[in-house]
């Protein structure tokens, strides 16, 4: 891929309540909802540090690290010479840094870059304790995930994790290019033997993304633990934590269809979550909180 100049518009749904203009944050919206990015930074924050435990003292990579939306949160919480990011759009970075982080991180944290777009991961001359791909994998062919785990796998360190999102759907993306800014989705069965073939084992994650992507961790085949049974019901209270808020400001605000039916998706997703549906039992505070704001309907099951 080459480096690609003008910023096209993610399709993961952009808002309206917020006045951002585009000139001076297309940055943000390239790499997907431009009033989201606070707390989709917010999730794979919490997502690596809480859930995952990355320290400040841990070697980290982004691969896809885009305008730093991650990254202005990781680059101050790690310490100098951490932070790793591959990004093949340099415009991306140099905004992120400009209009995110300010430079002075740059001089205090010295976070890496680089700018390959053959997901070449050995240059980084490192062995990293934790990776990180959101959104990268929603837009790969299966020979680019294949050829990104591979070189994930030559980095990791041996106890090292691996976060991944990708869009989990009943069919596999069979073309070769990567697509953008539309997605593509994958069946976590093909996920999970595209990572067994370079090496590496596949767990799902109950963790909310604000794109409704899956969240995965990938390990070397023979680490031992498991990292999914104690994310569950963590994940399931950020969910809850961040509709409340949603729903409250919804209230406060007035609800468009578009936000509405963005809702009633992230509901039905987050409601299919058997920790939070015994959470919704026990609290009908919490269900009034979740479900009785505004008027959706909870999904057959
Ligand atoms: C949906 S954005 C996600 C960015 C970032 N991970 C985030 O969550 O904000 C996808 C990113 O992948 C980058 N990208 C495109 N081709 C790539 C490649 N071959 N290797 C790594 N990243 C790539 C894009 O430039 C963009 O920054």
């Amino acid at each position: 891929m080459s480096e690609t100049p003008a910023p096209p518009v993610s399709d993961e749904g952009q808002d309206s309540d917020r006045d951002l203009s585009i000139e001076e944050y297309g940055h943000r919206a390239y790499v997907g909802p431009m009033a989201e990015f606070d707390v989709g930074a917010a999730r794979q924050f919490n997502l690596l540090t809480m859930l995952l435990g990355l320290r400040e003292y841990h070697h980290f990579l982004e691969i896809g690290c885009g305008s730093l939306r991650a990254g202005r949160l990781l680059i101050p919480y790690l310490m100098p010479d951490r932070y790793c990011g591959l990004e093949p759009n340099r415009w991306l970075v140099e905004a992120g840094l400009a209009k995110e982080t300010g430079h002075d991180l740059k001089e205090c944290r010295r976070p890496i870059f680089l700018h390959n777009s053959d997901f070449a991961l050995r240059p980084f001359e490192r062995v990293f304790d934790y990776i990180l791909a959101q959104s990268i994998f929603s837009h790969t062919s299966q020979a680019q995930m294949a050829t990104c785990l591979r070189e994930a796998k030559a980095v990791l360190g041996p106890d090292g994790l691996f976060a991944a999102s990708f869009h989990e759907g009943e069919e596999d993306y069979d073309g070769d290019a990567w697509v953008y800014p539309e997605s593509v989705t994958f069946r976590f069965e093909t996920v999970e033997r595209i990572a067994a073939e370079a090496g590496l084992r596949c767990e799902a994650l109950a963790w909310g993304n604000q794109n409704m992507q899956r969240w995965v961790v990938f390990r070397h085949a023979d680490a031992e633990g498991a990292v999914a049974e104690f994310s569950d019901l963590s994940a399931a209270q950020a969910e809850i934590a961040v509709l409340r808020g949603r729903l409250e400001s919804m209230e406060r605000k007035g609800v468009s269809p578009a936000d509405l039916v963005r809702m009633q998706e992230r509901l039905r997703f987050v409601g299919e979550h058997p920790a939070l549906q015994d959470a919704l039992a026990k609290d009908p505070a919490l269900h009034e909180a979740v479900f009785g704001a505004v008027s959706v309907t909870r999904p057959a099951r």
